[in-house]
């Protein structure tokens, strides 16, 4: 599918924003912050996701030797995992020199069905040459694991190089009701200002309890992507584009990187303008 790309000037202070949207038009890129990429599929937009990917993490490991990657779960990023170790592209990933990190987890045991290291396990951990000592699940179903998880944040990143102390690459999705990670609406993690990892709850989803990397965590990242796929998210996609809601209210608008980039990774589907199969332009 040929792809045109269009950038659009903000202001003197924030970097261009770059949209892509295809050719004929569709699907316009909803109007998000940072930069949006939006492709026909899903598939082709884990493409362009896994291609930056990896970019960025040689990038990091020319630079500090290492990379810290933190990945979400959740069922929109598990064809992207498998992506990574099939594609002989996004193979060369240099998971040796990688740091992997989880976003959120469920409170369950981590062979549960619903536990997200258990699917990061599965698609990567078993596949990659990762050192074990370089994998880092959340110990969530110990009395706590959200201070456990972040001294280990802590003191893992506090080795790197002062201002060189942060995630260099965090994976977010979206949930239908506008959380990200597992900092769900209304919640009061949502607030916190200090604390890297929390413990939260969820009311509406299942497990309730949850671990989850906070704001100040997932801000400091060199780079945030945001990968939301299929029509399930379109309506919620529009409500966080139109720009009127709070972070109270949708959760994904409280990512706003401190210093890095945040990045968008849609389908058509997710824009609310679903391609003939063929991707022909009707
Ligand atoms: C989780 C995730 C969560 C996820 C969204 C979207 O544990 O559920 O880390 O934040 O990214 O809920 O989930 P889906 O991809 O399944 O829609």
């Amino acid at each position: 599918m040929m792809m045109r790309m269009r950038h659009r000037e903000r202001n003197a202070d924030s970097p261009p924003e770059e949209m892509y949207s295809l050719e004929g038009g569709l699907p316009t890129a909803p109007d998000l912050p940072g930069r949006v990429v939006v492709a026909s599929s899903a598939d082709d937009v884990i493409d362009k996701l896994a291609a930056e990917l990896v970019l960025h993490a040689e990038t990091c490991i020319r630079e500090f030797g290492d990379f810290h990657l933190a990945l979400s779960g959740g069922s929109t990023p598990e064809p992207l995992y498998r992506r990574l170790m099939y594609d002989p592209d996004y193979r060369k990933l240099p998971w040796r020199r990688t740091h992997l990190w989880i976003v959120d987890e469920r409170c369950v045991p981590r062979d549960d069905e619903r536990s997200n290291y258990r699917m990061i396990h599965e698609t990567i951990v078993e596949h990659a040459d990762i050192p074990r000592e370089q994998v880092h699940p959340i110990p969530a179903e110990e009395k706590g694991a959200d201070l456990a998880y972040e001294k280990e944040l802590r003191d893992t990143l506090g080795w790197r190089e002062r201002g060189q102390d942060r995630l260099d690459y965090v994976l977010l999705g979206m949930g239908d009701d506008g959380h990200t990670a597992s900092l769900f609406p209304r919640t009061e993690p949502l607030r916190e200002r200090e604390r890297l990892v929390r413990l939260n709850f969820a009311e509406r989803a299942e497990p309730h309890e949850r671990i989850t990397m906070t704001f100040p965590m997932i801000n400091t990242a060199r780079f945030i992507s945001v990968l939301v796929t299929g029509e399930k998210k379109a309506s919620m996609l529009k409500r966080v584009a139109a720009g009127d809601a709070t972070e109270e209210e949708l959760p994904i608008r409280g990512v706003r990187p401190l210093e890095g980039q945040l990045v968008w990774y849609l389908d058509s589907a997710a824009c609310g303008e679903s391609l003939p199969p063929d991707g022909a332009t009707p």
